[in-house]
């Protein structure tokens, strides 16, 4: 048996989608970005959403459609993709690395509150792994200290914070469509927002700060999204509650028969609905193999496994030297003894059962 940790979900439709788009000789941007765009929004519950090349330029773009630049400190979650860290020093400011939640991975409140400084303009979190972060403190803490909020929903399509989806609770929020993602595009990403200025910036900005037919008005970027990758969008967004609940599904599954000692499931916090962009688990020290052996004895049972990551943002050598004491020292913890394990919507009951009864006779 050969279980992939990840694998897009692609039919005849989405074949049948770009070739229509080919046929059609409108291979650069046209309709079908504009439709994705007014799709997806309306799935999102947002007045707009724009997209973009991929996840990474949604951050950039997001960012600097809030001004933020040289001199600004945005705080973000240490433990998450490079990404998140990146499109803020590519704005010329500095990311601030917050620790999270040992249970959710999620940026902590706390956190946030400690690392503002006079500098601070803004707050990216993160709903890591398909998990909403806990958006009501930090959005109060925003509040308070005027900074804009930002979502990074590269992980969480459709995923929902008190019945409200995200994409939703900051000034923008920021989507990937990369190929293992939830939905997908091959190379893509989404920005949503309900206001429309930072709407219209963003298009500036993406579209090479052209405000008229070559007339540049301000320094922008070509981060368009193609029809090609818009055709799949569309066909891939009306598939996404059913990928989605497939996920949960699976996610059920290894809750009730993952039962290996030393193996901590996923926490789900109160009043969110997860969907499981990884199903990460983490290894205590009960548990009878290292992460690194346990990845080998998957791989000769052909499941694949994978680590989601192996080193927090803030000890990146981009980043930092190591310091002392580690500012953020559960994300570097989780570091070292998380695990994702394959929950993608095309996994059978044969399948996590395989997984499962591999996992639990480990010893
Ligand atoms: C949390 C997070 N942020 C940002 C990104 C960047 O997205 P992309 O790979 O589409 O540039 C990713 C995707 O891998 C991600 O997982």
């Amino acid at each position: 048996m050969q279980i992939p940790v990840a694998r897009p979900v692609i039919g005849p439709d989405e074949v049948a989608a770009v070739s229509d788009v080919l046929k059609s000789g409108m291979l650069a941007q046209g309709d079908k970005v504009a439709e994705f765009e007014q799709k997806f929004a309306t799935y999102c519950g947002t007045a707009q959403a724009v997209a973009v090349s991929n996840g990474t330029t949604a951050l950039h773009a997001a960012l600097m459609a809030c001004d933020i630049g040289p001199g600004d400190e945005v705080i973000v979650p240490a433990f998450s993709f490079i990404a998140t860290a990146t499109a803020v020093s590519m704005c010329g400011a500095k990311p601030v690395f917050a620790d999270v939640n040992e249970q959710s991975f999620n940026i902590r409140p706390d956190q946030v509150n400690e690392r503002i400084t006079p500098k601070t303009k803004a707050v990216l979190g993160v709903h890591l792994f398909g998990q909403p972060f806990d958006v009501d403190p930090i959005q109060e803490i925003c509040e308070d200290h005027n900074l804009v909020l930002l979502e990074d929903a590269a992980q969480a399509h459709g995923a929902q914070y008190h019945g409200v989806k995200v994409g939703n609770f900051g000034k923008a929020g920021c989507f990937s469509f990369y190929a293992t993602k939830n939905m997908i595009t091959g190379e893509g990403g989404m920005i949503t927002t309900s206001d429309k200025p930072t709407a219209d910036r963003v298009r500036l900005l993406i579209n090479h700060g052209q405000s008229e037919k070559y007339l540049h008005t301000v320094l922008g970027y070509n981060y368009r999204m193609t029809d090609i990758a818009a055709a799949i969008g569309i066909v891939q967004l009306k598939k996404l509650d059913k990928f989605n609940q497939r996920r949960r599904k699976n996610a059920e599954y290894y809750a009730a028969n993952l039962t290996a000692k030393g193996l901590i499931k996923p926490v789900v916090s109160d009043n969110v609905t997860h969907v499981y962009h990884q199903y990460v688990v983490r290894l205590t020290d009960e548990f009878p193999l290292s992460r690194t052996a346990f990845m080998d004895y998957l791989k000769g049972k052909g499941i694949g496994s994978a680590v989601h990551y192996p080193i927090p943002i803030h000890r990146q050598p981009l980043y930092a030297p190591v310091a002392e004491p580690d500012p953020c020292p559960v994300s570097t913890q989780l570091s070292s003894s998380v695990l994702s394990l394959p929950v993608h919507p095309s996994l059978d009951t044969k399948d996590l059962a395989y997984v499962c009864e591999n996992v639990n006779k480990v010893k």
